[in-house]
């Protein structure tokens, strides 16, 4: 049985993480106190007891009230240096993480401030730690799809940063048809487009994300069990899953990692994938991911292996970068 060191020293890829989600409550003090903005909480303790979600919608409401502290420049860089520190920590290589404008500029924040701090400390995670990364824009699915769009064209200055778009937020009563447009009009422009498709929402979402949104990775994507057809249908495109383990066990989405579906999905042939959502609020990064899996699902070391091997074949970097990788 792998060990907690085999485990540590595997090297790893990280394909969801969302930036505003690696907010550790320390930081958030922190920040609060630097931009004078008020938290309904006295300390960070305080603020992780309040972490006690029942599903995806009562993580959401605390998410967004986090991410009230993120002002200046400086506070996203600081947010996604943070981020890459406990990257190097947990040896993970490479990171294609989301970001969601529109929880920032919705606030009177320029969408420039938010990118200008991301990018610049990616950079920095490039050139000091060695760590490559792509940045992926989320637009959120509880707005409407015109709010989408006029996202969509603030990006546009930064074209060269971003790579692909993706869908977050509460699934349930947005399903992906309703942002066909505005994937149409991105996949037009040349972004590669992802979508949290399956995870507290219906199957159909998953296909719905495949066929009319033209992703080529779900986010999530846990209830596809429920669709026989569309389970042999991701084992022979090789689709990517982009699964989240503590952060499926933390919104119930699973009552125990015991029940989590991730190693099943591996042994059937899925391209599934580890990845820690939002670390800061579902009390882990990867390598808490990797273990809280292994200790309930025994495993080889190939099979833990073979979640890199996924999460390499299943990211946007070129074929020639990928060599670099494994
Ligand atoms: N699901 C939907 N929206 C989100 C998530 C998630 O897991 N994390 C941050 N925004
Ligand atoms: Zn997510």
């Amino acid at each position: 049985i792998p060990t907690k060191e085999f485990i540590e020293k595997l090297p790893k890829v990280e394909l969801h993480l969302h930036l505003e989600g690696s907010l550790e409550p320390e930081l958030m003090f922190a920040l609060a106190k630097r931009n004078g903005v008020e938290i309904p909480f006295s300390s960070p303790d305080e603020v992780r007891a309040a972490y006690d979600f029942h599903n995806l919608q009562s993580f959401l409401d605390i998410y967004y009230q986090g991410a009230n502290v993120l002002i200046q420049e400086q506070d996203f860089y600081d947010l996604t240096w943070a981020y890459l520190l406990r990257c190097q920590a947990d040896n993970v290589l490479h990171v294609e993480v989301f970001f969601d404008p529109q929880t920032h500029t919705d606030r009177g924040i320029a969408f420039d401030t938010v990118i200008g701090g991301i990018h610049r400390a990616l950079e920095q995670g490039r050139a000091e730690l060695g760590i490559t990364s792509q940045l992926i824009l989320c637009f959120l699915r509880h707005l409407d799809e015109a709010a989408a769009l006029e996202t969509l064209e603030q990006a546009l200055p930064h074209r060269d940063k971003i790579i692909g778009v993706g869908l977050d937020s509460s699934e349930v009563g947005h399903p992906p048809e309703k942002f066909q447009r505005v994937f149409a009009r991105a996949l037009e422009l040349g972004f590669l487009t992802v979508a949290h498709a399956g995870e507290e929402g219906p199957a159909s979402n998953i296909h719905g994300a495949l066929e009319l949104l033209g992703v080529t990775r779900i986010d999530h994507g846990v209830r596809c069990v429920d669709d026989a057809d569309l389970v042999q249908k991701l084992i022979a495109d090789r689709t990517p899953l982009t699964v989240c383990p503590l952060s499926n066990t933390r919104l119930k989405v699973f009552a125990r990692m015991e029940d989590h579906n991730i190693v099943e999905l591996l042994r059937q042939g899925l391209c599934v994938t580890i990845n820690s959502d939002d670390p800061a609020y579902f009390g882990g990064y990867m390598n808490a991911n990797f273990l809280a899996v292994a200790k309930a699902h025994p495993m080889s070391h190939v099979e833990i292996a073979q979640f890199t091997l996924n999460a390499v074949e299943a990211s946007f970097i070129s074929p020639a970068e990928k060599t670099r990788l494994v």
